[in-house]
């Protein structure tokens, strides 16, 4: 099994039960808080390392109450966390409201994620060029995010770039040094400004990512799974069907579980269905990691994924 290394966000996250998500202007009385350790990149972490994977994480916490919990959160599943420096500032925080269908929004303040800059990623490049894989996400500075892929690019690591949030604007030359992106519609629509509503806008726009450079198109559909487009080829992979009570961090669970994946040898295609059960049961369960199934927990529920073979 090769190495994964995640540089991306650690968030407290502050999880506010609500009837709807509240519109422009509106009031709405709040059910109860939940504190959950989340952010984008220690989700992926974390879930990498729970389904098996061989994990590193660089990222920034605070000299606070919320770092201490976060890098005890991924110790918990196994990450190594020697890369992850604390800094004199507040933890990243993200408020994230879950309605009664279980969807949710998130607003994160970046906090110490802020320091996670192009120097410390220098300071680090021992822990780029120990690994095969190079997770990313887009909430630390969105120039450390560029400067390490093209890092990554030059010592020819595999990228995979999970863009959440959504970047403004996104150098292109950079999208023919990512193998693998895994934006969910909306992501998809910012990236290239198309509509992705339909299955067949989807796979259009997913194929101008294609025709910019990225190897292969992985775009998270919540219930209805993923499509993976590459060149020519576009292949719909269903999710299980489970009920779900908080999405957040199913995204995260799905790129982790798509690199532990590969990590092993295993095709895209097999990633894929091993994504799609790892996150479906994820959303069956509150909070960010601490909805993160382990290893077993997939198996058992779906049988043994390292002896399935979809080549569909
Ligand atoms: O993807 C879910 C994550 O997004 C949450 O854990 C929150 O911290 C935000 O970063």
């Amino acid at each position: 099994m090769s190495r994964l290394l995640v540089v991306g966000s650690l968030n407290m996250d502050m999880v506010v039960s609500v009837p709807a998500i509240p519109k422009v202007g509106e009031t709405l009385l709040g059910r109860n808080l939940q504190k959950h350790p989340g952010g984008k990149g220690a989700n992926q972490a974390y879930a990498a390392a729970s389904l098996g994977g061989n994990v590193s994480m660089i990222g920034a916490v605070g000299k606070d109450e919320h770092g201490v919990t976060l890098l005890d959160s991924l110790k918990s599943a196994g990450v190594d966390v020697s890369g992850v420096k604390q800094v004199d500032c507040n933890t990243g925080l993200a408020i994230i409201y879950v309605d009664n269908n279980s969807q949710n929004c998130i607003v994160v303040l970046q906090g110490a994620n802020n320091y996670v800059d192009e120097e410390y990623i220098d300071e680090l490049e021992s822990y780029i060029k120990d690994t095969e894989w190079i997770i990313l996400q887009m909430e630390i500075p969105q120039k450390t995010v560029e400067y390490v892929i093209r890092k990554g690019a030059e010592l020819n690591k595999k990228i995979l770039l999970n863009p959440a949030p959504a970047p403004e604007s996104f150098p292109e030359e950079l999208y023919k040094m990512i193998d693998i992106i895994t934006p969910n519609e909306v992501e998809l629509e910012s990236l290239t400004g198309l509509p992705a509503k339909t299955r067949e806008q989807i796979i259009e726009v997913a194929k101008v990512l294609n025709k910019k450079g990225v190897k292969q198109v992985i775009v998270t559909c919540g219930d209805k799974g993923a499509i993976l487009v590459n060149g020519e080829n576009a292949v719909h992979f269903p999710a299980p069907e489970v009920k779900a009570v908080d999405t957040t961090a199913a995204g995260d669970t799905f790129t982790a579980a798509v690199a532990v994946a590969l990590s092993e040898g295993k095709t895209i295609n097999e990633a894929i269905v091993f994504a799609n059960c790892s996150a479906s049961i994820s959303v069956t369960r509150p909070g960010a990691q601490s909805s993160i199934p382990s290893r077993r927990e997939v198996e058992e529920m779906f049988g043994d994924m390292s002896r399935k073979k979809l080549d569909a």
